[in-house]
Formats: C-alpha cells, structure tokens, sequence
C-alpha cells in the first residue's frame, strides 16, 4: 500500500481494533514475528485496553476481560496503573510545560535533584529517559571520572539492552554476533572472593545489583555488599549500584542498599521512579564520580532526558511514596505474600521461594515446567512472567495496591497450577 490516506485509514482500523488474531498479525508482519508467537503460544495475545492499580482491562472481540497485574512492568509498577496522585500532577504540568528549554534554570529539575541527593546521601543528580539509558551515563562517567579503564561486573546481572548496558550485563545470549565494546570482566555473584580476583587498580568500577532481578531474584549474603564496597574503597574503584529496579520501595526498604549501611559512589534508577506514570531514570552520584564535568560540564548530556513532566513524575511519586507510608505496605504484603507462597510444599516442581518486599520469586526445578505454570495462571487471569535471565523463576511483582484478598486467590492459584504441574508430568 503506497497510498499514505489508505495506510492512515488502516492504521485507524488497526488502533481500533479488539481482534487480538488481526493484531496478532501485525505484531507478526511489523513488529517481530517469533516474539509474536511466542506471545501467542504463552496465552498472552490479549489486546490491553485500560488499567487502573494492579487491574488490568484487556478487550477480546466486543468482550471485556479483567486481569490481576503480578508483573507490575517488570517491576516498574509499583504504585499501580495508573496513581491518580501523580497522574494529575503530570496532568498539571502538562497544561503549563511539557518539553524543557534545557538553557534556563527548571525549578523541576533543581527539587528532583535535591530530593534524590538528599534521600540517598549523594550530591549529584542526572536525569536519564530510562534504566539502561542510565546506566549507560553511569559506565561512561565511571570511566572518565577515574580515567580508568576496566569494568567488574556480576554473571548473571541485567543492566538493559543498549550497546554499554549489555555490555556489563553478565548473559551471552544477548551479545550474540556483537564486539566487545568495553574491557568488562564477570566475578561470580554473591563470592566475595571472585570479586577480589578479578578486581585490580585498573578497575574504574564495580557495578552490581544489590539483589538480581532478572537473575532470578538472586538475594546475595548479608556481607557481600558491603565487602564489595570495601573492596573498591581498596582499590579506588567506583562502586555503582544499579537498583534500576530495587529503588523506591519494591523490596520494602527505599533503596535496597541501604539495608547494609554503605553508599554507592553511584547509584541507578528508573522503573518505579515515574510512578508508572512518566519513564524516568537518574544518575545519582557523590563528588568523587562527578569529577569530569568540572573539565567539560557537557561530558553527558540528553535532550528529553530531565524533561517537566518525568521531573513531577518523580517529585510526586517520592512524595506519595513517603506520605502514605508505602514502603511498610510493600513489606507487610510481601510478607504475607511470600508466607502465603512458602506453604506451598510441592519439592518435585519447586526448588525454593524467596523474595524481598513485592520481589518475589518461585524457582522451578526445571525450566520447561514454567509454560504449565503460566498457562494455568493467565487462564485464571493473573499475569506473570519469568525472570529474564532465569527462564527457571517466576516473577512476583504486583503493585502495592494489590489487596490481601487478591493475593490470597493469586496463591491458591498458583498452588492449583503448581499441582496442575505434578499431574501433567507425572511428578508425584
Ligand atoms: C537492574 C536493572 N537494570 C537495568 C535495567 C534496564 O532498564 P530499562 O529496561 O528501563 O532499560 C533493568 C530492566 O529490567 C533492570 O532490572
């Protein structure tokens, strides 16, 4: 079709359309056809509609479906679809600013900053448009501030997909047919030990998790962390501690880190930052990280990156995050989530459940046995997914709205799919 009001007009059908086998061939011609059918083969070709707190709304061919939202955007989503206190303050905010001049002064940007410096402890603030985006600004600094050159990272670590992110990410299958584009090295996570092995004076940095995600939810000994700051203090290297999607309360605590009393040199967000509402991602770094933009005060820069209206996302979603005490929600929940799940005795499918806050995972003791499990849950309309890394574990990571209720019925359910499973391969 070259006709460009003909394209326009089916792109209108396309927009209208709640036919998820029309849509389906779309994603299969446009987008990505394997994704498409693995999407289609998890049950997962659901067209979604709206959504509101952990509920999302999916339309069917004229029917209306209600799904319970365990994924939360991998994570992201932590004060549910939706929160109508930062939607209306990004609301707000759009009638009066959207896009920044990036040449005068933003009192947005100016509170971000310092509400960031101050809850974390640091002194520098660089807004970023995502988790890998971030994390890319973060390596590049890291590098140039200590004029360094190698990189200690974590197997099994995610750090997103861009070409500097997934460099330090510790999972080959996503570097295939790639160069190396950094001098990265991979110490065993959780082993102190390996870390010491590896580190030397030409590290510029350590980056890690404090818990890896889509590692599979990888909760480390509690005196690793800190070990691994002693270690760069040792070898002045930065320490960068990715909590992209740890941050803000998902594992019950505001960042993850500081469960163990140390500070990063630099820190990571994103995620939960734009309060589901606007993507955000930030920098968050001490003096000594910061020291090449004092030579070039435009070493990193990003044009949308800092933008008004991700800027109030995360001012309001740090002020609902405090004022309504969200972080003990998340913790209680968690808990009683993750309790509710550990009474699950089925050892032929389950090889154990852990999690912190709503982070929580159920690692299966064979990859394959995932499908059933899944297929069961989306029948019973409750989304989950795997964790990326770590096709062996299923993810926990609703928002905090989800009710006691709902997580109840979620863990019978997955109780239910879970004995489903020992019956299907003939387990018991
Ligand atoms: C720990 C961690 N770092 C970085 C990223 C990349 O973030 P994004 O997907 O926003 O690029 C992710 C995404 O899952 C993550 O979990």
């Amino acid at each position: 079709m070259t006709n460009p009001k003909e394209i326009l007009k089916e792109t209108y059908k396309i927009l209208n359309s709640d036919d998820p086998e029309y849509i389906s061939s779309i994603y299969y011609e446009h987008i990505n056809p394997n994704l498409t059918k693995v999407i289609k083969l998890a049950g997962y070709a659901k067209i979604e509609h709206s959504a509101k707190d952990h509920i999302i709304l999916a339309k069917n061919n004229g029917k209306t479906e209600e799904y319970i939202d365990c994924l939360g955007l991998y994570g992201a989503v932590l004060l549910g679809h939706n929160n109508e206190y930062v939607l209306n303050k990004v609301k707000e905010q759009m009638d009066k600013q959207c896009m920044p001049t990036k040449v005068f002064l933003s009192s947005l940007y100016a509170a971000a900053a310092y509400l960031l410096a101050n809850l974390s402890g640091l002194d520098y603030v660089f807004f970023a448009n995502s988790g890998a985006e971030a994390i890319e600004g973060a390596i590049k600094i890291a590098l140039a501030s200590t004029g360094k050159n190698k990189i200690l990272s974590t197997y099994n670590s995610y750090h997103g997909k861009t070409l500097g992110a997934l460099a330090v990410t510790g999972r080959e299958i996503y570097k295939k047919n790639l160069p190396e584009i950094l001098n990265v090295s991979f110490a065993k996570y959780g082993e102190i030990q390996d870390i010491e092995n590896k580190i030397d004076h030409q590290t510029a940095a350590v980056i890690i998790e404090p818990i890896q995600g889509e590692g599979g939810i990888i909760i480390p000994p509690p005196d690793y962390i800190p070990k691994v700051r002693e270690l760069c203090d040792k070898y002045n290297c930065l320490l960068i501690i990715d909590e992209v999607q740890t941050g803000l309360g998902r594992t019950g605590i505001l960042f993850e880190h500081q469960r163990y009393n140390i500070k990063p040199d630099i820190l990571v967000l994103a995620k939960a930052l734009g309060g589901g509402i606007v993507p955000v991602g930030a920098i968050v770094a001490n003096q000594k990280a910061w020291k090449i933009f004092q030579e070039n005060p435009l070493f990193h820069t990003s044009t949308f990156g800092g933008n008004p209206l991700a800027l109030i996302a995360c001012i309001s979603t740090i002020e609902f995050i405090i004022q309504n005490n969200i972080i003990d929600q998340v913790r209680e929940k968690g808990q009683y989530f993750l309790n509710k799940l550990l009474s699950i005795n089925k050892p032929e499918v389950v090889k154990e459940i852990r999690g912190r806050g709503l982070m929580i995972g159920i690692e299966l003791q064979e990859d394959h046995y995932a499908a059933s499990i899944f297929s069961s849950l989306i029948k019973n309309n409750i989304i989950t997914a795997y964790t990326l890394n770590q096709p062996k574990v299923i993810r926990i990571e609703p928002p905090y709205t989800i009710t006691y209720e709902q997580i109840e019925f979620v863990a019978s359910k997955i109780q239910e799919a879970i004995d489903q499973t020992v019956e299907l391969f003939e387990l018991a």
